[in-house]
């Protein structure tokens, strides 16, 4: 008998490829954190900071998911705060994951680059040998900084160059274009490293533009301004550049007003290469398959979208083709075995 759409959705083999580590914390491990870590918080409880998650925008949910991040501060607490992220990545049936971090949120306040790779690289082992998840990080750059400083950041990153596969842009979008970032994604691709950059989140299609032409962007994070470009949708469905969508997201920072005016089904509709993603699921009300159950009951997307999402989110992966073809032949049986 054929699964409801719900179960489909859980069952479906995953690639979840925009994930901030920090947009993990959960309220309660921020607060274990602290009185580990001796760190005072500005909320008295669990149940104070999570009434503050009411955001109006992207810089309203920044300003308090940075101040999240200052209870982590050993090598320990990177590894408890990712492996807590795999643990339910695999509950959401999740194969691979490829993880943003934001490396100078963490060394500004005096955390070595080392204590960060080493924690998140240590659960990434983990995560294969607990659940069979392939998982690799992303670094990424804040672009609210300086480009000198991010150029800084990838030096000082660079003796664990073989524990990250790729660099990324993220923070205000608005003001701080793909352009101001150019000189140090050229050399994030002569390192032979991927690149990603969020663009079109809040920002107009031509950010998206830059993060192609300038950046050599090979996936969009975000990406949903690009329906205001028809030139640029063309570009993008005829070129299959990936765009990594989290609706929960968009919906908790009102880049839309309702999950039913989402326009995924419209930019798979015109045959892009989109994804479900969670971004920052502690911080917008759900993990990647909370996305999927809750995106496909307001906007009516139907079975074959959502495998069409799951071999998206494979073929816009990193991983190595021999892990990919084995993912895409598990979902082909899912669908086989009529359980589809
Ligand atoms: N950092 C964490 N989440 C982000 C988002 N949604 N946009 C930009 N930067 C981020
Ligand atoms: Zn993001």
């Amino acid at each position: 008998m054929a699964r409801d759409l719900p179960a489909l959705l859980a069952a479906l083999p995953k690639a979840e490829l925009h994930v901030h580590i920090e947009g993990t914390l959960e309220p309660e491990m921020i607060f274990a954190l602290a009185r580990r870590n001796g760190v005072s918080l500005p909320y008295a409880s669990v149940e104070e900071l999570r009434k503050a998650y009411a955001f109006t925008d992207l810089q309203s949910f920044l300003d308090i998911y940075y101040a999240g991040a200052s209870v982590l501060l050993k090598e320990q607490d990177f590894q408890d705060m990712a492996m807590a992220y795999f643990e339910r990545a695999a509950a959401d049936n999740v194969v691979r994951a490829e993880i943003f971090f934001d490396p100078q949120t963490h060394t500004a306040r005096g955390v070595s680059m080392e204590t960060v790779i080493s924690g998140l690289h240590g659960a990434c082992v983990q995560a294969r040998q607990r659940w069979g998840i392939s998982a690799d990080l992303i670094l990424c750059f804040l672009r609210h900084l300086s480009e000198e400083e991010a150029l800084a950041t990838l030096d000082a990153a660079l003796p664990w160059r073989q524990h990250f596969i790729g660099v990324g842009l993220d923070s205000s979008e608005v003001g701080h274009p793909p352009v101001k970032f150019a000189r140090v994604f050229e050399r994030a691709r002569a390192l032979g490293l991927h690149v990603v950059a969020h663009a079109g989140e809040e920002g107009p299609p031509e950010y998206i533009w830059q993060a192609l032409d300038i950046l050599k962007a090979e996936r969009i994070d975000h990406g949903v301004q690009a329906v205001n470009d028809p030139a640029l949708m063309q570009r993008l469905a005829k070129e299959r550049i990936p765009l990594t969508v989290c609706p929960l997201s968009n919906l908790k920072l009102c880049v839309f007003p309702d999950l039913r005016e989402h326009n995924l089904p419209a930019l798979l509709d015109a045959g892009l290469c989109a994804t479900i993603n969670s971004d920052d699921p502690a911080y917008f009300g759900g993990y990647i398959n909370d996305n999927f159950v809750q995106t496909f009951a307001a906007t009516g997307m139907t079975r074959e979208h959502a495998v069409q999402l799951a071999r998206n989110s494979i073929e816009a992966s990193f991983a190595p083709d021999a892990e990919k073809d084995l993912w895409l032949r598990k979902i082909d049986r899912l669908i086989e075995e009529g359980s589809g």
